[in-house]
């Protein structure tokens, strides 16, 4: 399925073809229909090794840039490395063996932190703990994966890895910054040659999670927590 694209919106690039993923939408029954860029994302964990230039690659941090974010702190920083880089071990050598054993192929590897601190406007001198620093930097992964998605690209978020191994590495102050994931960025194989199974990640009906007029009692946040995969 191909998007088209209104050429009036200047800023969609003109060389890019957008495509769902028709066998997740096929696989996906959302009780309420949605925008197909929902429904298609997904984390795959297919990847064929080769580069992604910088330009599609600072293009996804392109998207990710216009998240929205409390107080416009944009609290979320990138730290990245391409494979075949002197950055590559780096990044690499901190992900669980368990996830090498797909996003070995990946194309590049994101570790994902946020800016724990703010400034209110007005005073320089005092800084403030932001309270939805991780909070809106999921936001801003979150429209990375769908640029990533529409892209026909793998982007496949990972909390298995070494977390304080990464705050050694980057040096990152952690009453400052938090690590809050890393992401895998890949090239998916032509259709042809995927798994022919699509790993479709079923979900909890919309009422399990949402609540009119706050928890009923004996219905709390324990009580609702996910323990099925
Ligand atoms: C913060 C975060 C951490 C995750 N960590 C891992 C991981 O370490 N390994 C993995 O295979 N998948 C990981 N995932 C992917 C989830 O398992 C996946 O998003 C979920 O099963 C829903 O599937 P979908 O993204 O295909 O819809 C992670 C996802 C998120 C958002």
């Amino acid at each position: 399925m191909e998007v088209v694209i209104n050429p009036a919106f200047d800023t969609m690039p003109t060389e890019t073809t957008y495509t769902y993923d028709e066998a997740v939408i096929k696989g996906r029954k959302p009780d309420y229909p949605i925008h197909p860029l929902l429904l298609s994302r997904t984390s795959p964990r297919e990847m064929t090794g080769e580069d992604l230039s910088d330009k599609v690659l600072m293009t996804l941090f392109e998207a990710a840039r216009w998240a929205p974010s409390f107080y416009n702190q944009q609290p979320w920083r990138f730290l990245y490395a391409k494979r075949n880089t002197e950055h590559w071990d780096k990044f690499h050598d901190l992900v669980w063996p368990l996830n090498l054993q797909w996003c070995e192929p990946a194309s590049a590897l994101v570790v994902v932190v946020s800016h724990r601190l703010f400034f209110m406007k007005g005073d320089n001198t005092k800084e403030l703990p932001n309270p939805t620093h991780s909070f809106d930097t999921g936001a801003a992964c979150m429209a990375l994966a769908l640029e990533a998605s529409a892209r026909d690209l793998v982007v496949h978020c990972m909390a298995g890895f070494d977390y304080e191994k990464a705050y050694e590495v980057f040096g990152v102050d952690k009453a400052r910054d938090s690590i809050d994931c890393m992401i895998a960025i890949g090239k998916r194989p032509a259709l042809s040659d995927r798994s022919t199974e699509t790993r479709i990640a079923p979900r909890h009906p919309v009422d399990r999670f949402v609540f009119e007029g706050g928890f009923e009692v004996n219905n709390n946040v324990e009580k609702t927590a996910n323990n099925e995969n």
